[in-house]
């Protein structure tokens, strides 16, 4: 299928299609959601818990950031990739963020990058669109920021608190960003935010009355188990699987199942004597 492009995620909104997006960060991934149809992947900083093993995105650099793009960009040649800025990569200036947003694009390919906050990153988004590139916002739970926010918990369940979350989303979109992604939020606060803004909006954890879906490949296919949010569905069990390989295989190993002759290359026809001596 032909890539698609902001165009075509403006007429998917207009025309109330959904858009299909998941997290990837390396390769095989890349090459199955591309194969799957996925309209978007986000190559995000979850990649820090996901297949780096940290407790949390901070640790993450640009350095992995970048090398896990250009993974997925090979493995996807042909789908809407995301790169997502991480901590530390935007929070000094809009300089700073124009510059380290540029690398995504010249050394990894991207289509599109992505940022977290609201009001308090206005300046970053309208600095890095008016560079001509295309920004996400991501608002409501920003993992970056899970500290000031007291962990990783739904935000706007309240007036007050939606109030915060709408005054986000009416920033990122002044500010020139084609697209917002928001994250665990009461549906009823997506559905206001998906009808007030002209850019599509986009949940993870947030339900469904918007433009379309994210979820993070780990946790959908059951290959991180540290916990799996609330508001994911799991498709498959892929840890187990391959434990379960890996299991037979040490088994096979010391049992002297494996390798059976059919995994072994043969001396040439008629030397098997000259071997033997
Ligand atoms: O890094 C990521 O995967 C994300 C999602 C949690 C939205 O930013
Ligand atoms: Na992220």
């Amino acid at each position: 299928a032909k890539k698609k492009g902001r165009l075509d995620f403006v007429n998917m909104k207009k025309n109330g299609e959904q858009v299909t997006w998941v997290t990837a960060y390396d390769f095989p991934m890349a090459s199955f959601a591309e194969a799957a149809g996925m309209d978007m992947i986000l190559v995000g900083d979850s990649l820090g818990m996901i297949t780096l093993g940290y407790q949390g995105t901070i640790p993450v650099t640009m350095e992995d950031c970048i090398s896990h793009c250009k993974a997925v960009r090979r493995g996807a040649p042909n789908t809407f990739v995301m790169g997502d800025m991480p901590f530390g990569s935007y929070q000094v200036s809009d300089q700073q963020a124009v510059e380290n947003a540029v690398r995504f694009f010249k050394e990894a390919d991207v289509d599109a990058i992505k940022l977290e906050g609201g009001v308090r990153v206005e300046s970053r988004i309208k600095a890095m669109a008016d560079a001509g590139m295309l920004v996400c916002g991501h608002i409501g739970l920003t993992p970056q920021s899970s500290g000031p926010l007291g962990g990783f918990k739904a935000q706007g369940l309240d007036p007050a608190s939606a109030r915060y979350v709408i005054e986000d989303a009416l920033a990122v979109e002044r500010a020139g960003a084609y697209a917002l992604l928001v994250e665990a939020v009461p549906p009823e606060l997506t559905q206001f935010l998906a009808k007030k803004l002209t850019i599509p909006v986009y949940s993870i954890g947030a339900g469904a009355p918007c433009d379309g879906q994210l979820l993070i490949c780990g946790d959908m296919i059951g290959m991180f188990q540290a916990f799996t949010p609330k508001f994911v569905k799991v498709y498959a069990n892929v840890a187990e699987v391959i434990t379960n390989a890996f299991k037979e295989y040490v088994e096979d190993v010391r049992t002297g199942k494996f390798p059976g002759d059919e995994h072994c290359y043969h001396v040439r026809k008629g030397m098997e004597e000259e071997y033997a001596a």
